[in-house]
């Protein structure tokens, strides 16, 4: 695709009002491990599944849907509250840029965003979005980024924003098929469908 030329400046950020947060510190026994962060985590497979297989990780996972939040925590204390994992019920964009300094996170995950497919709608996709600049100034020096999507343009266009105006490198472009173990439900979902999902995952270049 020959769209570099067709990407738009992205404006720069403007923090949305200050919220009354609990203020986030990693607890101790996790202040050196890597920090992870997980946007839109719906009802929480993908952070329970996360918590298990990375106990020395930290991950907080941020929804905004009530009753999705809702379902995710009776899930997190029905795993007895793991203590690598922290469910946060916010805007992440507002708790995100609220709370975490740069250069402080390992990885970002976006599985399965809503991809707006509009095409006036081009400012709610996440890769568009000037919270982008955020994410990406908190972001440790060669941390990843993690997107999935079942939308063939929602992948190509991410893989051309992501190489080509915020300059990531790229570390895996697959595509998943039916028989790949789903890590959320709207992946487990599409793969049901006989769809094809899309799995990026981009690095910040030192
Ligand atoms: C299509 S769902 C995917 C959920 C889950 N990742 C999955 O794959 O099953 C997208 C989710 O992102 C959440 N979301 C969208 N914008 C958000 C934001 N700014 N902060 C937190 N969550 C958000 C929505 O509430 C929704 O649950």
């Amino acid at each position: 695709m020959d769209s570099a030329k067709k990407i738009k400046n992205i404006r720069s950020f403007t923090p949305p009002p200050k919220e009354d947060y609990v203020k986030f510190v990693l607890p101790n026994r996790f202040a050196s491990s890597p920090l992870d962060i997980e946007i839109g985590c719906g009802v929480g497979l993908h952070p329970i599944q996360f918590f298990k297989a990375n106990p020395d990780r930290f991950l907080v996972a941020i929804e905004h849907t009530k009753e999705k939040f809702e379902k995710f925590q009776r899930r997190f204390i029905s795993h007895d509250q793991p203590s690598n994992l922290l469910p946060i019920h916010a805007n992440a964009i507002s708790w995100v840029s609220q709370q975490l300094s740069p250069n402080s996170v390992d990885h970002f995950y976006f599985l399965y965003p809503n991809p707006n497919p509009k095409s006036g709608d081009l400012n709610k996709r996440w890769y568009a979005m000037p919270f982008m600049h955020k994410v990406l100034e908190i972001l440790k020096q060669d941390g990843k980024i993690t997107l999935a999507t079942n939308e063939k343009f929602y992948h190509d266009e991410a893989l051309d924003y992501f190489l080509n105006h915020w300059k990531l490198d790229l570390v895996e472009d697959k595509e998943l098929q039916i028989g790949f173990k789903p890590r959320t439900h709207f992946e487990k979902k599409y793969l049901e469908r006989g769809e094809t999902c899309y799995n990026l995952v981009f690095s910040k270049r030192t």
